[in-house]
């Protein structure tokens, strides 16, 4: 099916989804973890199934952070959490404002607006280590439009250390020498443990090109803060393939690149272009998805299956990737024309290096 056919196939089901979507609202918590468990009857004897995406549940604990602002509160939020956040295991949103009907939402004063965007950034992960830092492995930013398959998600991260400065997104370069290791892509990233732990108690009050002063820009700031301090991730498969998507996945799969759109100087690790190879089957996240959006993937993903030419699977779960693997990953050079080669600092802990 052609990229067009597919964004018809998507309307025709949005309204098919609303249905989905107020099932899903009111099927309780216990009920929706219940259904990921398959309940065997044979000789009397009664025996759960654990799925593989259950094994990982217990060794890649996932905290969601949605950063959002009054007005999305009802607009957004309520979509987010009756599709792929549920699926977190803790979940927070931040705006600027509380609301009675949501006790999940944080508010962090003052800061509305993107002129805010990096104080708001810095006091939503403080925020994260005074009060959460024990409660997960792994703190997953996500924008009030993005969608994250949450399964995928631990499966890429079992293969990571938390207890090791891991940033992971999808990764841009930026000519600017205080950003040489380039930067995660905002709508949609991730930091393990340690590198949420070391932002707050280091970066952030002392770090040499981490900003103090707000701005707009969160996701660059980051980048410059994480430097030398992090092990930079790509979201790519094993076959270089792209997992996590910041503009979209047409722009990959469309068999004509329009060379003047900015992405392609930004982009970090090319992929292949003009098909669906660019694209992985352990899909991450993508940003720029609207409510219904919302509903459509979850359908998409959870519900539709095509009938009778299901593969015959061989899943398992997978290998863990030494540090020495993922920094050699992290100092690759990159393609892209902004790209400024430098040498390469690591300033880790004398325990992350192993
Ligand atoms: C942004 O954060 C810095 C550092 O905490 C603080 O000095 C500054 O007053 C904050 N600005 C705003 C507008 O909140
Ligand atoms: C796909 O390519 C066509 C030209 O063939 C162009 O008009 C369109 O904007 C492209 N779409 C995306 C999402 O890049
Ligand atoms: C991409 O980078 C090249 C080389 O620096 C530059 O000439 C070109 O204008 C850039 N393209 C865009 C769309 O920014
Ligand atoms: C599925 O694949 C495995 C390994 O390739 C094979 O042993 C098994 O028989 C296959 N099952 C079916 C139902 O084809």
């Amino acid at each position: 099916m052609n990229v067009s056919k597919l964004n018809e196939f998507f309307l025709f089901f949005v309204g098919l989804n609303f249905g989905i979507y107020l099932y899903f609202t009111f099927l309780p918590v216990h009920k929706r973890f219940l259904k990921s468990k398959q309940i065997k009857i044979s000789n009397n004897e009664v025996t759960f199934e654990t799925t593989l995406a259950d094994q990982l549940i217990e060794s890649v604990r996932i905290f969601c952070y949605i950063l959002t602002h009054p007005e999305n509160h009802k607009i957004k939020i309520p979509h987010m959490k009756s599709t792929w956040a549920k699926r977190c295991d803790k979940l927070i949103i931040f705006s600027t404002e509380f609301d009675i009907n949501d006790p999940d939402i944080v508010a962090l004063s003052n800061l509305n607006g993107r002129d805010h965007l990096w104080n708001k950034t810095k006091y939503a992960m403080k925020y994260l280590y005074d009060h959460h830092i024990n409660d997960a492995d792994w703190f997953v930013r996500a924008d009030d439009d993005n969608y994250f398959l949450i399964e995928n998600l631990r499966h890429k991260l079992f293969q990571y250390d938390s207890r090791k400065s891991i940033f992971i997104g999808n990764r841009y370069a930026f000519p600017d020498d205080r950003l040489n290791e380039g930067y995660m892509a905002g709508g949609g990233h991730v930091f393990s443990k340690k590198a949420l732990t070391k932002f707050v108690t280091k970066l952030m009050p002392n770090g040499i090109n981490c900003m103090v002063e707000d701005a707009t820009y969160e996701d660059v700031n980051l980048g410059m803060c994480f430097k030398t301090h992090a092990a930079f991730v790509d979201a790519l498969d094993s076959k270089n393939q792209k997992q996590m998507f910041p503009v979209g996945i047409q722009i990959h799969a469309n068999k004509t690149k329009d060379v003047n759109y900015w992405y392609w100087n930004y982009t970090y690790t090319e992929v292949a272009q003009g098909s669906l190879d660019c694209c992985s089957d352990l899909f991450i996240s993508k940003h720029y998805v609207e409510p219904e959006e919302q509903h459509l993937l979850e359908y998409l993903v959870y519900h539709v299956h095509p009938f009778g030419i299901l593969k015959n699977f061989t899943e398992k779960i997978p290998e863990k990737v030494k540090m020495e693997e993922v920094l050699k990953k992290s100092d690759i050079i990159s393609n892209s024309p902004q790209f400024v080669p430098h040498e390469i600092e690591h300033n880790f802990d004398e325990d992350e290096k192993i």
